[in-house]
């Protein structure tokens, strides 16, 4: 893709692969929650699954998964984390052979993922369904990342290291050990291996990679995003650079032990689940840490939510990342789990950090870099970053309150039972109660997807709009923090 001649700013900073993962990100994002879409209309006209196997709800949901969380999480990441590390530090991007590497590995590790899931090559691990070549690809590009990433730390010219810096070193260092230590596997073709692991430990080692990619994929590289994004947008300081680094290192710490709350009642020891359990009780209060400082950065100027719809989605993304961390905790207690697993609490939950915090803020970091990047001094249409920010509120809300009114009904409805020990209900009477749930969660789902849309409109139409002629320096920029660092 060529995205150079789509802007006339010149700048001492490397923007062609920020462009590059920003556009893709709103392209991901279609084609990822479109799949979503799919899947929650399958779940309520099951028709629809087709009866053919590349179009079923097992193949389709990784497709999701993978789509939502790698290929437009994923390339959020990189264009925020790039754009970031750049004018942070302030230098350009070290390794430029690297970074193009980057890009373009990352997206055929997508377009790999989108041809193998549907034919049903995988490896079974939730989250980490791809075959080993393609793994192997992902610690390629990976590695590169890291490269890139921190040389360019290496090569800054302030002597201190932002914040959002630390959240993307932590998320990139550690999820290229959660993938080596969990992809671990023997081949026995080019498109099927088995794990190295067995039995428990095999569990064991997935859901420390599993918890572990929501600790640092889905959250510390967002938090990454939030530290710079929110008090660029509202033009404040960090409410409390103190505070950011002591959840910084409290949220790494903890969330590592984790990951057994995937594992309640299972032949996991009970050690092992009751200190995942207390793990993530403690967990609780770094994350609110985050969500604190990214809210409180606003004190002052609460007034400019009023005006400003990007600044909407950053905060909102924020209390939603705030009720999806004190959710989890309480999910994480074996009593409470023993209602909610296996029901749709579960999936409410997952979109609640999903859509709310994850897809929201990168939503708003974008809103905030593409205009940039493009040379523009803002986007096309302030009236439809509005509407956009609508139609997710009410999107995500739809979502997730169905599925927590389904999780509570199905969890109460399997353990009912009568006087003389049977079941009150049939598992099949508690489907069809779930079915105006899956109405309403298609309807949000739909919503959110056509917010995309919407966000994509707007896109195109501020990239090939007019440029503005404006000439940056490679100075650190405008807003300084509480403790007198610029960013
Ligand atoms: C303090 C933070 C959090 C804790 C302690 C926590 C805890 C939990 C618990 C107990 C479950 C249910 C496990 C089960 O019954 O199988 C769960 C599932 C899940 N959570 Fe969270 N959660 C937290 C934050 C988040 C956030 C912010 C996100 C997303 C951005 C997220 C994504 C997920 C996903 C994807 C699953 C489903 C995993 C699966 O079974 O496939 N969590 N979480
Ligand atoms: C239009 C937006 C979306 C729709 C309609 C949608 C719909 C769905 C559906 C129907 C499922 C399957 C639920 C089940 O197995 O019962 C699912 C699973 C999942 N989705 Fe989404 N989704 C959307 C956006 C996202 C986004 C943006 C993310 C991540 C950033 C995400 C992450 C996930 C995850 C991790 C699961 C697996 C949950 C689990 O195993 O517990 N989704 N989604």
């Amino acid at each position: 893709m060529n995205t150079n001649n789509l802007s006339t700013t010149s700048s001492p900073y490397n923007y062609q692969v920020v462009r590059q993962f920003a556009i893709m990100t709103v392209v991901w994002g279609i084609v990822g929650m479109l799949v979503g879409v799919i899947l929650a209309s399958q779940l309520t006209w099951p028709q629809l699954n087709l009866g053919l196997p590349w179009t079923h709800f097992g193949r389709l949901r990784p497709l999701h998964t993978n789509s939502v969380i790698f290929a437009f999480g994923g390339c959020a990441l990189f264009a925020s984390s790039y754009y970031v590390v750049q004018r942070t530090c302030p230098t350009t991007l070290f390794a430029p052979a690297l970074v193009k590497f980057t890009f373009w590995g990352w997206q055929a590790v997508i377009v790999s993922a989108a041809i193998t899931l549907p034919l049903g090559y995988t490896s079974s691990k939730e989250y980490a369904e791809l075959e080993w070549p393609i793994d192997i690809l992902i610690v390629l590009v990976w590695i590169s990342y890291a490269i890139v990433f921190l040389g360019t730390l290496a090569k800054r010219k302030t002597s201190h290291i932002y914040v959002a810096n630390w959240f993307f070193a932590a998320f990139i260092l550690a999820v290229a050990i959660l993938h080596v230590i969990n992809s671990a596997a023997m081949p026995v073709s080019f498109f099927k291996s088995y794990s190295a692991y067995a039995g428990t430990t095999d569990a064991m080692v997935q859901w420390w990679y599993g918890h572990n990619a929501v600790g640092f994929f889905l959250t510390a590289g967002f938090l990454g995003m939030m530290y710079y994004f929110v008090p660029k947008q509202a033009g404040q300081p960090v409410y409390s650079y103190r505070l950011s680094i002591v959840h910084f290192w409290a949220l790494v710490a903890i969330y590592i032990w984790a990951g057994p709350h995937h594992l309640h009642y299972t032949t996991l020891p009970d050690w092992a689940q009751s200190l995942g359990m207390v793990m993530s009780l403690i967990l609780l209060a770094p994350s609110w840490g985050g969500m604190i400082n990214g809210i409180m950065t606003l004190s002052g100027a609460w007034d400019k939510l009023r005006t400003d719809p990007i600044l909407r989605f950053l905060i909102v993304s924020l209390s939603f990342y705030g009720m999806s961390t004190f959710e989890g905790p309480m999910m994480s207690i074996k009593t409470v789990n023993s209602l909610s697993h296996y029901t749709d609490w579960t999936i409410g939950h997952v979109h609640s950090g999903a859509l709310g915090w994850v897809a929201m803020i990168s939503i708003g970091t974008m809103y905030h870099l593409i205009p940039k990047v493009f040379g523009k001094d803002g986007m096309y249409s302030i009236g439809l970053i509005t509407f956009h920010f609508w139609l997710s509120t009410v999107g995500t809300v739809l979502y997730i309150a169905s599925m927590w009114v389904n999780g509570l009904m199905q969890g109460l409805m399997w353990r009912a039972y009568n006087t003389d020990g049977t079941l009150t209900y049939t598992f099949a009477q508690s489907v069809e109660a779930s079915y105006p749930g899956y109405l309403v969660r298609f309807i949000g789902g739909f919503i959110f997807f056509f917010g995309m849309l919407v966000m994509a409109c707007n896109v195109w139409k501020t990239i090939y709009g007019k440029n503005v002629d404006t000439e940056e320096t490679a100075s650190p920029a405008t807003v300084a923090t509480s403790e007198g660092v610029a960013l």
